[in-house]
């Protein structure tokens, strides 16, 4: 029997990790044993056990319980706890999905006491270093013997980096696993509060360099009133977020008109919301791959992406992240009703069957 032992720390780490498990539970329960640990790098409700009730993800074997800090406090705080369960459960391999701060630790911790390490969403590159993701992109990628690949660019990122040919394996998208499971799920079932009546949006908005910046965070909401007196807007606030609208005196009220302020929503219920939208607009890695998946125009307000296949394939555009680029990103939205795009190469929810399909073998 294989030991396994898969890592689980942020929100979209939850999403990816759910048909990884699904998989081995039910085809490879006599070869595989996985053992799940949530380093708590995400903690409060919504943010972590919702995802873990819906995506039926099982309790984890271990919780460390890190919590939030300073980049080097909770990236050390995980190695320190992690450590511990690796020289308890000797396992064969670490998975570790993504590219928090959760995945670079614990590549790190399994590959100097000797265990393999394999990187689900390997390959990606925005090549702009002051992305805290990058950096443990890059890294996670140096670490890692096995390199499960979304989509063609990351194997030629991987090549161009020295990886070998046999390392690599493109597979497809876990997210997107997700995402067509539970939407044939929810098609099943009833629709417990109505969708609006009228064309909206979707805003999504917490990386570091668009919220913690108040300048950046002033052009961008000011953006976003201008397009939601047009389009109705509603905006699932991250905790991140939340604390920086907060600091700089923006909240919900009569200056947002038509832009309603949502908690963070749990997989289903936000699902169940943006796959009627209109429009995206996000800074959020996966956000741009679901509406490329599900052919939702998608506005990404940041000045690059690490996933091109949605911009070259699907339905993203770089909108940057200054309020005229923006707003001129919206106008062409008007004028063309959006961009059309098509589903990328093995995007077809059966990349954790591949997945689990090497791990077994090798
Ligand atoms: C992290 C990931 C990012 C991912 C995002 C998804 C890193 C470096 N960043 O960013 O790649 O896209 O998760 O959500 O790993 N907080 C809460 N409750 C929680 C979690 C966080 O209140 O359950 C607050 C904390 O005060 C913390 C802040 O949100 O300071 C940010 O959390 P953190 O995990 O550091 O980074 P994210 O911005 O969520």
């Amino acid at each position: 029997m294989k030991k396994l032992v898969l890592i689980a720390g942020a929100r979209p780490n939850f999403i990816k990790i759910s048909p990884l498990m699904r998989t081995m539970a039910r085809s490879y329960g006599d070869r595989l044993n996985p053992i799940l640990v949530h380093t708590g790098q995400h903690y409060d409700h919504e943010m972590s056990q919702a995802f873990f009730d819906e995506l039926e993800i099982p309790p984890p074997d271990y919780y460390l319980g890190v919590g939030s800090g300073s980049h080097a406090n909770q990236t050390a705080q995980i190695m320190i706890a992690f450590e511990e369960v690796c020289l308890q459960e000797e396992p064969d391999v670490v998975v570790v999905v993504g590219d928090v701060n959760s995945t670079v630790a614990c590549a790190l911790v399994a590959k100097k006491l000797g265990i393999r390490v394999a990187h689900v969403e390997a390959g990606l590159r925005s090549y702009d270093l002051t992305m805290p993701e990058e950096i443990n992109r890059m890294v996670t990628d140096v670490l890692s013997d096995f390199l499960f690949v979304t989509e063609r660019s990351g194997i030629n990122n991987l090549k161009k980096e020295g990886k070998a040919d046999r390392a690599i394996h493109f597979v497809g998208n876990v997210m997107v696993d997700t995402l067509y499971f539970q939407l044939s799920r929810l098609e099943k079932t009833e629709n417990p509060s109505p969708q609006p009546a009228e064309p909206f949006a979707v805003l999504t908005l917490h990386r570091p360099s668009n919220v913690d910046d108040e300048e950046k965070l002033r052009e961008i909401m000011g953006a976003m009133a201008i397009i939601a007196a047009e389009l109705p807007i509603y905006f699932p606030v991250h905790p991140r977020t939340q604390q920086c609208l907060q600091a700089v005196g923006f909240t919900e009220g009569r200056m947002w008109k038509n832009l309603t302020f949502l908690p963070p929503l749990p997989y289903q219920t936000f699902l169940r919301l943006w796959k009627d939208a209109a429009l995206v607009l996000t800074d959020s890695g996966g956000m741009q791959e679901e509406t490329t998946a599900l052919g939702i125009p998608c506005l990404t307000l940041r000045e690059n992406t690490e996933r091109p296949v949605t911009i070259n394939e699907g339905t993203n555009i770089l909108a940057g992240t200054s309020a005229s680029t923006i707003l001129a990103a919206y106008a062409s939205f008007k004028t063309s009703g959006g961009k059309r795009g098509r589903i990328p190469e093995l995007w077809d929810g059966k990349a954790a069957e591949r997945i689990v399909a090497v791990l077994a073998e090798d």
